[in-house]
């Protein structure tokens, strides 16, 4: 620990003058920066550093409804000069009039007092989940699903334009985790397992969240917290907020590529992992926060932590040796706000620590110019408060089809023998816990962190069971579920069985619709024990196939749960994954072949719990059996691979090409493959572009995703798509942690065709990032 601060204390700069920044500086917004901060007091700037959770400044009335106590907030913005407040009272979503009147008032304080205003933050996350009426959207896993960058970009301009409705100029997202392990409860709340996809939907999120120009944000925008910085999703027990080991090689090229596109893209904000890597926690971690964001790639931006998380590195992790310490700790590794919910302690220590020179004024002056660029980034300071007048489009007609487009794109058909889409006049028996259920067709932070509770604000949505009444008749479609959720207390658990009652129902029907998977959940109590999807919902399966009646299976589920024994048992399996509110319409729409799917899976789906696996694995992560007397087989097994998904078309590729035969670093590489529609059925086909390098000095990875777009294609209708591949995007993190790469044979993909092209020169970077 006495190591730790002092090398802390010698390393302590701010960014180098000579560094280029990520977002570029606007001269005359600096020069407001400097000149509000040379007029702060040390209060002033340490309490601009302290962000506070809204319910410890309001209790609920006897009628429930919770009340903001205005001298509480008085005090605390006079007295402590807070200069953020985050979350919903009881993260329940509140009406905008309530957000209006609540942030309204922290405004005209703050103006009072500190003449800075205050910048509040709400896990608005795939939609504004604390605003009531507003627009939700499918999950971030199935806009990954998608692979339409369009739509996610435009998701993010809707909610935007909805916070800011709602006087919230802040959102606690996008999330670019990698979801690499199913076992890990967040996977849903980010693009699944690729680099690239996560890199390519968070720059597509920022420019929707924040406009095109960050240092200018108008009152239509919010600034983004990109989260959880970083490797966070990749805990070795599976198990949130559990230490991560990894490679360093992981690191550089996979887990830090998502958040270096959302710095480049000009995220004003950053959350930081809970957790620890290879040991040392991300709020502790000066080489991860200040050295490899905030110097080497020049991002001027603002640094929040997680929930508690500077308490957490004496309380949970032991390198600090009580509050004080971890203050000075993660101050000095270069967090700028504490997100300390519940206390004002923070203000009092970090001033003693700059008394006593634990903390340099430099430093304090560092955090505190990036908290004030961002508020003048937002235009705060000229206007604190939004709403009202030209946000009619709140929770619209036209905000609710993009929703509805965007769950459409985002259910992948995994499996049809020819049983869709089901023709209308068949009845259909409809069972499943999921069945007649919102809250788990939008998932976590929905109307309330857990999802739970939340079904009194959904109740203008359709769940599967309503969605297919409206579509097929409701003397079609006998509900009988089988296997039910508890409704109260510990909702995600299931009542005892019925599935006689399903198996009986079963004679009457022509097809069965069985909606299986989880609750909703996020953090660690999505935690989970066991992978298999529940006994109890299996056995359902198993004993409807005995009736002999065709299964279509609709997994709506978070995270991929194992279901290799009743998979065989389907003629057609639906992946909805958390499509959100209008889940259940866009199914009923793609089963009847009212809409086409065009989904793909955006990580790998297990068939074994020892074979949990990513598409790029290295190449002897998977191999047969050797020759001779030893069986050294390492074979994986998949219920689906990434990239995978069906549609009621055929798509056929040909001519893949690279413009050139040979290349070296400096080279762009021109890929093109003619994309034709080869049914009778318009649809969307997302086209993904693979690289193998086939020998290198590091184990290769077995191949990587390099680009991906997402072609509307008629009937008939042929498209050449275009990739322009930059040659160092094929480089590898080398042993010695340099970017590398190697002259030799490169493998390029698309489909199932390949094309050969070969790099001529070894180039080796000294930069870390390339
Ligand atoms: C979560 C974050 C979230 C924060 C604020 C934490 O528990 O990990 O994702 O943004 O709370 O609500």
């Amino acid at each position: 620990m006495r190591y730790l601060l002092s090398t802390v204390v010698l390393m302590l700069t701010v960014v180098p003058v000579s560094a280029q920044f990520a977002i570029p500086r606007d001269a005359k917004l600096e020069a407001k920066v400097e000149k509000t901060l040379q007029k702060m007091t040390l209060d002033e700037k340490i309490g601009q550093m302290l962000e506070l959770n809204l319910d410890i400044m309001g209790k609920y009335d006897a009628n429930r409804v919770w009340q903001l106590n205005e001298t509480m907030l008085d005090t605390l913005i006079s007295k402590w000069k807070v200069g953020s407040i985050l979350n919903a009272p009881g993260t329940r979503a509140a009406t905008v009039a309530q957000w209006q009147e609540w942030i309204r008032l922290i405004q005209k304080k703050s103006m009072e007092y500190i003449g800075i205003p205050d910048i509040y933050g709400l896990d608005h996350n795939h939609g504004v989940t604390y605003t009531q009426g507003g627009t939700l959207f499918p999950q971030p896993i199935n806009m990954a699903a998608s692979f339409n960058t369009e739509l996610v970009k435009t998701g993010a301009e809707i909610t935007a334009y909805e916070s800011r409705a709602a006087n919230c100029p802040w959102v606690y997202n996008p999330v670019v985790d990698l979801g690499r392990d199913p076992r890990w409860p967040r996977i849903w709340e980010s693009y699944g397992e690729d680099a690239v996809v996560n890199a390519k939907m968070v720059t597509a999120q920022v420019k929707g969240y924040q406009g095109d120009d960050p240092n200018h944000i108008d009152r239509f925008h919010v600034g983004t917290s990109t989260k959880h910085y970083f490797a966070y999703g990749a805990p070795w027990t599976g198990k949130d907020r559990t230490p991560v080991y990894l490679s360093p090689q992981m690191l550089r090229e996979k887990y830090f590529e998502p958040f270096k596109a959302a710095a480049l893209a000009g995220t004003l904000t950053m959350m930081v992992n809970s957790g620890s890597v290879n040991g040392v926690p991300l709020h502790a971690s000066y080489e991860y926060l200040t050295k490899w964001l905030k110097e080497d790639l020049g991002w001027d931006g603002m640094l929040v932590t997680d929930w508690a998380d500077i308490n957490n590195l004496f309380s949970r992790e032991h390198v600090a040796k009580d509050k004080k310490d971890a203050i000075r700790i993660a101050i000095n590794a270069g967090i700028d706000m504490s997100m300390d919910p519940y206390s004002v302690d923070f203000c009092i220590l970090l001033k003693e620590l700059v008394q006593e020179g634990q903390v340099p004024m430099t430093r304090i002056d560092d955090a505190v110019r990036r908290i004030l660029r961002v508020k003048y980034r937002l235009g705060l300071f000229d206007e604190p408060n939004t709403g009202g007048k030209g946000y009619e489009k709140f929770g619209s007609d036209e905000h609710a089809k993009k929703a509805l487009q965007a769950a459409e794109e985002s259910e992948v058909l995994l499996k049809n023998d020819g049983v869709l889409p089901l023709t209308k006049g068949k009845k259909i028996l409809l069972t499943g816990p999921n069945a007649n259920q919102m809250r788990c067709l939008m998932g976590g932070w929905s109307y309330t962190w857990q999802g739970s509770n939340a079904e009194d604000l959904a109740e203008k949505y359709n769940t599967i069971y309503e969605a297919l009444c409206n579509k097929y008749g409701k003397d079609n479609v006998i509900l009988e579920q089988g296997v039910t959720y508890r409704e109260r207390g510990r909702y995600y658990e299931e009542n005892k069985p019925e599935i006689d009652k399903a198996v009986a129902a079963a004679s009457q029907a022509d097809v069965i619709v069985a909606c299986i998977g989880e609750n909703s959940y996020t953090e660690t109590p999505g935690n989970l024990s066991d992978l298999w999807l529940s006994e109890n919902q299996r056995n359902l399966v198993k004993a409807l196939a005995k009736t002999g009646k065709p299964i279509v299976l609709v997994l709506n589920e978070g995270r991929p749960r194992l279901i290799a024994d009743i998979e065989p048992l389907a003629k057609a399996v639906v992946n909805v994954l958390l499509p959100g509110n209008y889940g259940g319409d866009a199914l009923a729409n793609l089963l009847s072949g009212d809409a086409n799917f065009s989904a793909k899976m955006p990580y790998t789906y297990p068939k074994e719990i020892n074979s949990l696996n990513t598409y790029d694995y290295k190449v002897s992560e998977v191999v047969g059996t050797m020759a001779g007397a030893y069986d050294y087989d390492a074979r994986v097994s998949l219920q689906w691979p990434f990239g995978y998904g069906l549609s009621y078309t055929t798509y056929e590729y040909s001519n893949l090409k690279v413009d050139k035969a040979s290349f070296t670093s400096d080279d762009i590489l021109t890929v093109t493959v003619d994309v034709k529609n080869t049914g009778s059925k318009a649809g969307k086909e997302a086209v993904l572009l693979y690289s193998s390098d086939l020998i290198a000095s590091v184990v290769p990875d077995n191949r990587r995703l390099r680009d991906f777009t997402k072609v509307a294609l008629e009937p008939g209708e042929s498209k050449t798509v275009t990739f322009q591949l930059p040659a160092k995007n094929l480089a590898f993190v080398g042993a010695d942690g340099r970017w590398t790469l190697e002259e030799g044979d490169f493998l390029l993909r698309v489909g199932r065709l390949t094309v050969p092209t070969v790099c001529r020169k070894t180039k080796i970077w000294d930069t870390p990032n390339i």
